[in-house]
């Protein structure tokens, strides 16, 4: 079930595993969870509506919302001993290797009581996975800028919670712009699943063998940090950076389509997506929302060089040819960015997300009675048996 492979008449192996989570039609651009729109959720929906959704497989009514807020809203914070780990890390640690540390401590303190074959167990490791994600999150940018750590409030919402621990301090209270909110409420469900991605794939790999949840969760966050995969939205700000203006794309898309040149336009390109990524065109749009209704951003200048990027690239034969369009990280950096969060951050928001697609694919692959140990087959390509010959001889 979470390893089974088949292989086509070129030998390419290829996995293949089942799920009822999301359903992703690259070809033409269609992503669902649980079988609703991701155009509809993401207008529509709450974050939260749409872990609970991920998780159990349908939306929840009024007193299951309820009951789940409640369960996530006094959750939230950490073991008071664990901010004691975060001065191990040098204050310029980045924060996803903070994250990698920190989330995979948490193995330790729920290890001994934590029965794996216990559904309600896993139930509860899944919850404060959810629930704890943004504290750690906020906590490793306070460490990173030498700040004091911000307690959750049990009378905010997870979005609106998760911005307060970011920007408040203990001389002043931020008070969340309903723009940001929105834009982070929006982009969270955006990032939340997306199938058998690499992180996804890593976390039903490791969690197979029934390793403890957190530390199954730390693996998808080390997968995802990598530019090929979640942190491509930090490398798209150093790429815009980097490009500085308009007229400077023809230079880069030629760069980008040199073999010889490791240059890739980043947030660019897809596995699977071989039209647009439908979270891109999404993710674009919050992007005007939040540029023309938050103070200060009015005239983006790296937003008006992506959409110009874009443009180029989409009228270039390399990139047509290869089915190569914007990806979910190519705008997602650029409302960081605007929302006041640092490029070192912009992967920990995709992991914060990410956190609740990780553990519904977990916990759907451990409530499976036919699930087994995950145990990817090769196609050796190596040497011939061969004897052994004694270093004088060789
Ligand atoms: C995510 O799996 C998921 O679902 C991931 C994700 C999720 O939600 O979990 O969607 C999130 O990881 C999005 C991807 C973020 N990564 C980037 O934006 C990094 C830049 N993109 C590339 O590194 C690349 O497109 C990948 C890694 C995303 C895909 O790599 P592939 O599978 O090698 O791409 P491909 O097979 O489609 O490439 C076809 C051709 C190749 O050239 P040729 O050998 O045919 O001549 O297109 C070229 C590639 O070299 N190519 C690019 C390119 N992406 C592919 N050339 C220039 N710039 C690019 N960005």
């Amino acid at each position: 079930h979470t390893g089974m492979f088949t292989y086509d008449p070129g030998f390419v192996a290829t996995a293949s595993c089942r799920s009822a989570i999301t359903y992703i039609d690259g070809d033409k651009g269609i992503l669902r969870y649980r079988g609703y729109p991701i155009e509809q959720l993401a207008k529509e929906a709450s974050f939260l509506e749409v872990a609970y959704l991920l998780m159990y497989g349908d939306l929840p009514s009024a007193e299951e919302m309820t009951k789940f807020d409640n369960t996530i809203r006094h959750h939230t914070m950490i073991k008071e001993t664990l901010k004691s780990f975060f001065d191990g890390f040098q204050y310029d640690a980045h924060p996803m290797g903070i994250m990698v540390g920190v989330v995979g401590s948490l193995s330790a303190f729920y290890h001994d009581s934590l029965d794996i074959n216990n559904p309600r167990h896993r139930e509860i490791s899944a919850h404060r996975l959810i629930a704890k994600m943004p504290t750690i999150a906020a906590a490793s940018y306070k460490h990173n800028v030498g700040e004091a750590f911000i307690y959750p409030q049990n009378d905010l919402d997870y979005c609106e919670n998760f911005l307060h621990m970011m920007f408040s301090n203990p001389c002043e209270e931020y008070t969340p712009d309903p723009v940001a909110v929105k834009a982070i409420n929006t982009l969270f469900i955006l990032h939340a699943d997306h199938e058998q991605n690499a992180s996804t794939s890593t976390v039903r790999l490791s969690g197979s063998s029934q390793a403890n949840p957190f530390a199954c969760i730390a693996a998808g966050i080390a997968s995802l940090w990598g530019p090929s995969h979640g942190g491509a939205n930090e490398a798209v700000l150093d790429m815009l950076n980097e490009i500085g203006d308009v007229s400077q794309i023809d230079k880069y898309i030629a760069k980008a389509k040199d073999k010889d040149d490791p240059f890739r336009l980043m947030g660019f390109g897809h596995r699977v997506y071989k039209n647009f990524d439908p979270r891109a065109t999404l993710i674009r749009e919050v992007c005007h929302e939040v540029l023309a209704n938050m103070k200060g951003n009015d005239d983006n200048p790296l937003f008006e060089l992506a959409l110009r990027l874009e443009q180029v690239a989409l009228e270039d034969e390399y990139f047509v040819e290869r089915k190569l369009y914007p990806n979910v990280d190519f705008y997602s950096g650029i409302i960081y960015q605007a929302l006041g969060i640092p490029t070192s951050m912009f992967t920990v928001m995709f992991a914060v997300a990410r956190t609740v697609g990780w553990v519904a694919h977990w916990m759907e692959m451990m409530d499976d009675p036919e699930f087994r140990i995950g145990r990817p087959r090769q196609l050796y390509t190596g040497a011939p048996m061969r004897d052994y010959v004694p270093v004088d001889k060789r």
